[in-house]
């Protein structure tokens, strides 16, 4: 099964393509994690990745795109995975479109978790992310059982650099004019499910669900 989250910074993308890959035994495939890594580790990736995500722009496509390929060559992803923040342009679904062409293959379902831009800049200020595992909590909402480290790793948790209220502004805008469009892109392909991002993460969850069966 071939899934792809789709919606704004801060909808809830990660937070729920976490629970699905642990349901249906998927990995979850973010290329926010996977560039945060690169940058954690200071590699040559990573140093080009953050000139773009500290400002909230995206990373170029022909980066992005060669990052991604690879990772969905890797063997775990042979019966499927959740793709989380990829893809964010017309021209990143085309390329995924044309390289799932290639083996026969399509997406199967694009979710998009639906939150109003105001919902999101309050979010976002609570957000501690692990840099290891990706786990994502919420000071209010999804807090860690101990303050500060990550529930499934034992790692420190931190606030990402982009989380400041005027790059999430950014970041909102850009999605706005460059992400967006994708909903239409799904939709023509008779793939896109809507739901609402502003319930509980749990309920969330269970409508998608419902979704995939
Ligand atoms: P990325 O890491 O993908 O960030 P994003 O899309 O901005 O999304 P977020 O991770 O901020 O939010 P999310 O939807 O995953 O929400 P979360 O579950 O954490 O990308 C970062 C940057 O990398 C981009 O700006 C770009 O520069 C670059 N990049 C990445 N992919 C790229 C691509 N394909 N092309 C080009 N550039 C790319 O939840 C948010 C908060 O809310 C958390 O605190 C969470 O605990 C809480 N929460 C979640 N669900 C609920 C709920 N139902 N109720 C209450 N709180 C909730
Ligand atoms: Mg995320």
């Amino acid at each position: 099964m071939k899934i792809i989250m789709l919606g704004a910074p801060g909808a809830g993308k990660g937070t729920q393509a976490k629970m699905i890959a642990e349901t249906y035994k998927l990995p979850h495939v973010s290329t926010g994690d996977i560039f945060r890594a690169n940058i954690k580790n200071n590699t040559e990736l990573g140093k080009e990745a953050k000139t773009y995500m500290d400002k909230g722009e995206l990373v170029p496509d022909e980066l992005t795109v060669r990052i991604l390929l690879d990772r969905v060559a890797q063997d775990d992803c042979k019966n499927g995975y959740v793709l989380d923040g990829f893809p964010r342009t017309i021209p990143q679904a085309e390329v995924l479109d044309s390289e799932l062409d290639k083996l026969g293959e399509k997406v199967d379902f694009a979710i998009d978790v639906e939150v109003p831009d105001e919902n999101i800049v309050r979010r976002m200020s609570g957000r501690r992310a692990c840099l290891k595992c990706g786990a994502t909590y919420h000071i209010v909402h999804i807090p860690p059982k101990k303050e500060g480290i990550c529930d499934a790793c034992g790692s420190e948790l931190v606030q990402r650099d982009d989380d400041k209220e005027e790059t999430v502004k950014n970041r909102l805008s850009v999605y706005h004019q460059q992400t967006q469009p994708l909903i239409d892109f799904y939709d023509n392909k008779g793939v896109l499910k809507t739901v609402d991002g502003t319930k509980d993460s749990a309920e969330v969850f269970e409508d998608i669900k419902r979704i995939l069966g």
